[in-house]
């Protein structure tokens, strides 16, 4: 039985702290004020918001061209490939120390206690959080997932207590300090030795060691927060106070709020757990089976056993608020968010001062879905209440002549009599099949055009759409099967908290030079969309995870490894700028306020097409970024400039 350590408990109370203690703290130690562009002139506290989420120039009236780069062709290489003018290198990979810690072992035989001071494995969805504006930050990226066999010299083969907790602590969520040299000026190495740095343009470079370097791993405690916060179903043998859990799993997307923590989102929690026997309601509509997603962690900790602990796994499905300034703080679960696969957590502040949060539940036929505030979020920090606890959850409703609604999930709504609110929070997928939300095709990453009053978001695929059993299509999921994948905008008239839109498809995804493919893409085909992001311009950055079992194969023949494109949304036009090395996800964008430099997430480099790669042959299918030097593939973050130092897709 796993017990959670007094030893391990942080000591920040944050939730004590006033309104003006938390974001005046945050807003000096991150030098808000001094080190960052223009639009933070007047440096207001909107203005942290205003600097995470600019507005895009395509929303002030005036259009400039939004591309300036040619366009690569698609690519099978093990290596990553962009645009002539631009250079991409790796800033940090699996197993790298976050601060100065252990280094990596190419054949992956560092220890469960080394690998929890390594940058996890699998990244995904990132955050850069400026310090020093464009030049000197914190990156926080997910480790959503490991491969167990790649993470082990010997892969899955005798698996003990060690590969339990070392599969554990690559996983999670990972915090580095990272900073870019000019140059032109001497300054410290990462051992602390002042030196010249040649490098033209600047070189980023992770800061070691860092006070804010952190790992939060599947077994970090975490607080659970809001209102189910205690509810017995979240109670355990460990935690009889159902308000304490031992870790964070699965994250995949992310978000970020405007009092400037990072939001991890667990997305396929459910494969962790196994429960033999007949499942309850609860498990069937969250996927808690016998079979599990081939993970061994159950054999060793019981608390992945369901039938041991039935309420472990409703701990789990949730988003969950980190501070990356304060290394010592604890994480919490935010239960006012609702519990599904979560994508990720996109936060808007509305014109009423209120927070708008977007989310995904990454499953055929799930719900896209908001959350709103009750409070102005400024009011709501002085009333001592973090706006993530207090609010109103929604599932979207798109109807067929191009207007949708938001379908409340709360015991008053239509459809949830007899609901209380926990068992909305703790069976949101439950509600909001209640209230009659529409099946979507996988919704991934959702973002926002701010000025434009925009929410856009990706559908990856769905192959049972339209089959036999299963639902048909409908207006905004019009292909049966859709094995490319769509993206979605949806707008409002005044303001994003309104309880109705209209929307309208970006995209429908696949081979415009194809006619079958029905793709609507206006320059280079792509399919299975999955991370999108609005940089500050207004450019729109998509990122692809075709499954590794048909990359470059059947209906996704002649597209390719995974890629990252940039389209301009005012015009559509689409331009493949990155193709990644072999079986990757691309997945994770965020550009520094000046757009100057992208990070970029490679993930997943040479997983197994399908079943499980081979530890004997762990460079079988990619050997990337390592090359022949490596021992196995890694999945990193890669760090893209403008040989000409401009902005990143000019
Ligand atoms: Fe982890 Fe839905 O992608
Ligand atoms: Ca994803
Ligand atoms: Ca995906």
């Amino acid at each position: 039985m796993a017990k959670i350590d007094d030893d391990d408990i942080g000591r920040n109370t944050s939730d004590n702290e006033t309104f003006e203690q938390v974001v005046e703290a945050r807003l000096s130690r991150r030098g808000f004020l001094g080190g960052t562009v223009g639009t933070m002139a007047a440096a207001s506290l909107s203005g942290v918001g205003a600097l995470l989420q600019a507005v895009p120039a395509s929303a002030s009236g005036v259009h400039r061209p939004l591309l300036g780069f040619t366009g690569i062709p698609v690519s099978s290489l093990d290596t990553v490939v962009v645009p002539e003018g631009y250079t991409a290198e790796v800033l940090i990979a699996w197993g790298d120390p976050v601060s100065k810690g252990p280094a990596f072992e190419p054949d992956a035989s560092n220890s469960a206690a080394e690998q929890a001071r390594q940058w996890g494995m699998h990244n995904d969805g990132l955050v850069y959080f400026p310090i020093h504006g464009s030049r000197h930050g914190l990156l926080v990226q997910n480790n959503e997932y490991t491969d167990d066999v790649l993470l082990f010299p010997d892969g899955t083969a005798n698996w003990n207590d060690e590969k339990t907790r070392k599969s554990q602590a690559a996983h999670g969520v990972s915090v580095i300090e990272i900073t870019r040299h000019s140059g032109r000026r001497h300054d410290r190495d990462e051992w602390g030795t002042w030196r010249r740095w040649g490098h033209k343009g600047g070189e980023w470079r992770v800061v070691r060691p860092s006070p804010y370097a952190r790992r939060i791993t599947g077994m970090t405690p975490i607080r659970i927060g809001g209102p189910a916060a205690g509810d017995p179903r979240l109670r355990t043998s460990a935690d009889p106070t159902g308000k304490l859990v031992r870790g964070t799993i699965n994250n995949c997307a992310m978000g970020f709020t405007p009092w400037g923590t990072y939001l991890a989102c667990e997305e396929n929690f459910n494969g962790y757990f196994r429960k033999e026997g007949t499942q309850t309601e609860l498990e069937r509509r969250y996927g808690i089976t016998a079979a599990g997603a081939g993970y061994l962690w159950h054999t060793t900790d019981s608390r992945f056993n369901a039938n041991l602990e039935p309420n472990e796994p409703n701990r789990f499905g949730w988003v969950v608020e980190i501070d990356p300034f304060d290394p010592r703080s604890r994480p919490v679960k935010r239960t006012a968010l609702g519990r599904m696969k979560h994508e990720g957590a996109w936060v808007q502040e509305a014109r009423d001062g209120r927070l708008v949060v977007y989310m995904g539940d990454d499953e055929q036929f799930e719900y896209i879905y908001r959350y709103v505030s009750n409070l102005p979020w400024r009011r709501a920090w002085r009333r001592g209440i973090n706006p993530l606890d207090d609010g109103v959850l929604y599932a979207a409703k798109f109807h067929p002549d191009g207007n949708g609604q938001w379908l409340a999930l709360t015991p008053d709504s239509p459809g949830l009599a007899g609901w209380s609110i926990n068992d909305i929070l703790i069976n949101t997928r439950g509600a909001a099949d209640a209230v009659g939300a529409t099946k979507m095709d996988r919704p991934e990453w959702i973002d926002t055009f701010p000025e434009t009053l925009t929410a856009i978001g990706t559908l990856t695929n769905n192959s049972r759409r339209g089959t036999t059993g299963n639902p048909p299509t409908d207006a905004a999921n019009p292909r049966s099967p859709n094995p490319y994948g769509h993206i979605i905008k949806w707008f409002y008239r005044h303001d994003f908290t309104e309880p109705t839109f209209g929307w309208d498809l970006f995209a429908l995804c696949g081979d415009p030079a194809t006619a079958a493919h029905g793709s609507t893409i206006i320059g280079d085909k792509y399919g299975s969309p999955d991370g999108i992001y609005v940089a500050p311009s207004g450019r729109l950055w998509i990122q692809t995870d075709v499954s590794g079992s048909t990359i470059n194969s059947g209906a996704y023949a002649g597209f390719g490894n995974n890629q990252m494109l940039c389209a301009d949304p005012n015009t559509g036009e689409t331009r493949r700028f990155l193709v990644g090395p072999n079986v990757c996800e691309v997945t994770g964008a965020f550009v520094t306020p000046d757009e100057r430099t992208m990070f970029v997430g490679i993930q997943h480099p040479g997983e197994a097409p399908s079943g499980a790669n081979d530890p004997a042959n762990p460079k079988r299918y990619s050997s990337w970024p390592d090359g022949d030097e490596g021992g196995r593939p890694r999945s990193s973050v890669i760090v893209i400039t403008k040989d000409d130092g401009g902005e990143i897709g000019s």
